[in-house]
């Protein structure tokens, strides 16, 4: 069994942040999305695995490389605009041959892993098994419909949902799929969907089997969502202190400090994680934080956010929460005249000021 892991797409709902760098790389609890999914298929015993790649593919090989340290032999896999997820498949051809796989899209995380549902697609010799879970508002999801074990019906964001059973970014398949992938025509955003190419299984009589999840998973594809997942990701983290903490500093509950990173004279209430070489300085870091690597926040108050690497954050006096701060950005007070917010954002940025 082979697995096919996402990382191209537009990346839109988290503009600017994806203006230069890829979704699936935004760290959750400072380990980048796409690490928990190459650990979930890992751990499912999967090592032969190609990625898909878009406009940031640059970025994603120069994270993942060959995929040893990871004990997995990765392929790349270019695909040359975000034509859809079906679409994946069809370039993948070459990569998965006559192979099950298991599809993961790259910037889902779900947090037991994926191995429970790999062993039961093995056991159950269905042609494709699908991960669901039950969510709240269906209707902004793809959304099954079951009857008895099997799923009979896949509608994306429907009006009027016919159950609370969402799809997760996790599918298997046999070689059948090709076929359905070729099969479908694009819809009308001009995507070759999955979900048809599903359908198209179903409607030719092959056994697509539901797979209902009751652990917690995500689609980071926004702001709330990826602060939702920094929380319940820095949660589980084991408490551990590899940098420099001074006899002025404090640290409450569950704190990572990573390696060479300092905290001098502050308040570090977790869980919250502070990044290799990151220096928190007269600072305040609240519970729920994420400071990637060398970062500086200094004479400030940072809660409930993440911030990416080599960012400083220097002398603001109110405090900065529910936040995504990009790499190498700057936030700082100055005694410039006249008192003004003098403010270079990238487009479509969003300040929100309180
Ligand atoms: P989406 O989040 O559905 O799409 P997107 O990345 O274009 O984002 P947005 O809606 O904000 O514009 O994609 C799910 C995952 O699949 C994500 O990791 C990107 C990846 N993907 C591809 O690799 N190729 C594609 O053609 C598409 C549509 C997505």
């Amino acid at each position: 069994m082979k697995a096919l892991i996402l990382a191209g797409g537009s990346g839109t709902r988290l503009r600017p942040i994806t203006h230069t760098s890829a979704k699936q790389l935004v760290p959750i609890a400072n380990k980048p999305v796409l690490f928990y999914a190459i650990e979930a298929v890992r751990d499912a015993g999967i090592t032969d695995v190609g990625i898909i790649i878009g406009e940031t593919g640059d970025e994603v090989k120069a994270a993942v490389g060959d995929g040893s340290a990871w004990g997995i032999d990765v392929t790349y896999i270019e695909q040359d605009s975000p034509r859809g997820l079906a679409h994946t498949v069809i370039i993948a051809e070459p990569f998965l041959g006559d192979d099950s796989f298991v599809m993961y899209l790259g910037d889902n995380l779900v947090k037991d892993g994926i191995t429970a549902l790999v062993d039961s697609y093995r056991q159950s010799g269905a042609n494709a098994q699908i991960l669901l879970a039950h969510v709240p508002e269906p209707q902004h999801f793809g959304v099954a419909e079951l009857k008895g074990d099997k799923v009979v019906r896949l509608v994306e964001k429907p009006k009027e949902p016919a159950s609370d059973l969402a799809l997760v970014g996790v599918y298997m398949f046999d070689k059948n799929i090709m076929d359905a992938v070729k099969a479908i025509k694009p819809s009308w955003r001009d995507e070759l969907e999955i979900t048809d190419a599903i359908q198209y299984l179903i409607d030719q009589g092959f056994q697509v089997n539901p797979h209902i999840i009751d652990g917690w998973w995500k689609d980071t594809g926004k702001i709330g969502d990826i602060l939702e997942a920094n929380r319940i990701m820095l949660d589980v983290l084991e408490p551990r202190c590899d940098g420099t903490v001074d006899e002025e500093s404090e640290l409450h509950g569950k704190v990572v400090i990573e390696e060479g990173a300092r905290v001098i004279n502050s308040v570090v209430r977790g869980p919250a994680i502070i990044g290799e070489n990151s220096v928190i300085e007269h600072a305040y870091i609240g519970p729920f934080t994420s400071i990637y690597y060398d970062v500086t926040i200094r004479n400030s108050e940072v809660e409930h956010s993440v911030v990416l690497e080599k960012s400083s954050i220097l002398d603001i006096h109110g405090r900065i929460e529910d936040s995504l701060i990009g790499q190498n950005v700057e936030i700082t007070r100055s005694n410039r005249k006249p008192k003004a917010f003098r403010l270079m954002l990238g487009d479509s940025s969003k300040v929100d000021i309180g």
